[in-house]
């Protein structure tokens, strides 16, 4: 079986890709490098043994897709390719939207024109904006989102419903992240966010490794154990494995599916920042700063549906993400 990966020398990308080529999948990855780097091929080539092809092209690029579909038979698509900075989003709608809904428009496009007809997506629990209840479950109210990201998601989720149902073939795997951190236990691969980063994991990590002088928590005051803001963390190899679950059950499956991939365990900012030093003896210097406009408290899974019916479940625990974090960091310094 052949599997056509989108984005796949990013964060989430190259850590599924691992997975596949050692469950003995072939790849084919496309990647414009906009957040990623050739070095990673070189370090996915490390950790399997395994090779891959490869495409330095734009998604949005329907020469580039023709040329991938008609050099291959493309049996799956997993399509992590997507700009996903909340912040910029806000910033740059027009560039989100574009990217974001024409990348998938045009992936859909060549998938159907060369018979491919198993699609991964990489959604987000953002479609689920301020939820409704906790822990959250699929058929929670989607489309309240809060920046135009979360709001490209959403419209990719609704674009993939209609080109199912006009293509009943067309099977379509929705998978809603909810907070990816950690890296590959090798420290080869893991998060690398082009300049200061957005989210709170890599943020720790530099400030751990001395990078940057002091983490800001953005708000003690929120209706929450300790009054920071509550996420639903999940180990990257977690979530790669959930891929691959999704993946076999979509080549025996016809129609639509979503999935939400967590733990089910909401942790805080200062539960972080605590493991984080526990486990690695190290200090995570912070200071309380005003919220973030646009966050909300509390945000964790109900995984049991994808447990039901993919028979996946999160194996990963606070402990090996904060490890495997700082480990992946520290090898980055080493490297250097
Ligand atoms: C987590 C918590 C912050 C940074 C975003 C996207 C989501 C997904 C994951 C792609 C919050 C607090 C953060 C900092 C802090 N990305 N924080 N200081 O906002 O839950 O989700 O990333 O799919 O779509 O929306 O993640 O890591 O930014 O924030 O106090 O420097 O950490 O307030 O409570 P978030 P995050």
């Amino acid at each position: 079986m052949k599997i056509l990966v989108t984005g796949g020398l990013g964060f989430i990308g190259s850590h599924t890709v691992v997975e596949l080529l050692e469950d003995g999948y072939e790849v084919v990855v496309i990647d414009d490098l906009s957040n990623s780097s050739l070095e990673i091929i070189d370090c996915i080539q490390k950790i399997t043994g395994k090779d891959f092809s490869f495409y330095q092209e734009d998604v949005c690029d329907l020469n580039a897709l023709e040329k991938i579909f008609s050099e291959h038979k493309i049996d799956a698509v997993m399509h992590f390719a997507g700009y996903k900075a909340v912040g910029e989003s806000v910033r740059e709608p027009i560039m989100y939207y574009e990217n974001n809904l024409v990348s998938t428009l045009h992936l859909c496009k060549k998938m159907l024109e060369h018979d491919c007809f198993n699609f991964i997506f990489s959604s987000s629990a953002t479609v689920y904006g301020d939820p409704e209840k906790l822990p959250i479950t699929e058929d929670c109210k989607v489309g309240g989102t809060t920046n135009p990201y979360g709001t490209t998601k959403y419209m990719i989720e609704r674009i993939l419903n209609d080109i199912h149902i006009a293509n009943p073939k067309f099977t379509v795997m929705v998978l809603r992240y909810f907070n990816p951190i950690g890296a590959h236990e090798s420290g080869l691969i893991g998060e690398k966010p082009n300049g200061i980063p957005n989210n709170l994991m890599p943020y720790i990590v530099r400030v751990a490794s001395g990078e940057l002088e002091i983490l800001s928590i953005f708000g003690n005051d929120y209706d929450t154990p300790d009054g920071t803001g509550v996420r639903d963390y999940i180990h990257v190899v977690d979530l790669a494995k959930g891929h691959l679950c999704a993946l076999k059950k979509a080549f025996d499956s016809e129609g639509i599916f979503y999935y939400n991939l967590g733990t089910g365990t909401g942790y805080s900012v200062l539960d972080l920042v605590k493991n984080f030093e526990k486990v690695n003896g190290v200090k995570v210097p912070y200071k309380i700063v005003e919220r973030r406009p646009g966050d909300i408290a509390s945000c964790y899974a109900d995984p049991s549906k994808a447990y039901r019916e993919l028979g996946w479940k999160a194996h990963f625990g606070l402990d090996e993400m904060m490890r495997d974090s700082y480990h992946y960091i520290l090898k980055q310094h080493e490297d250097v």
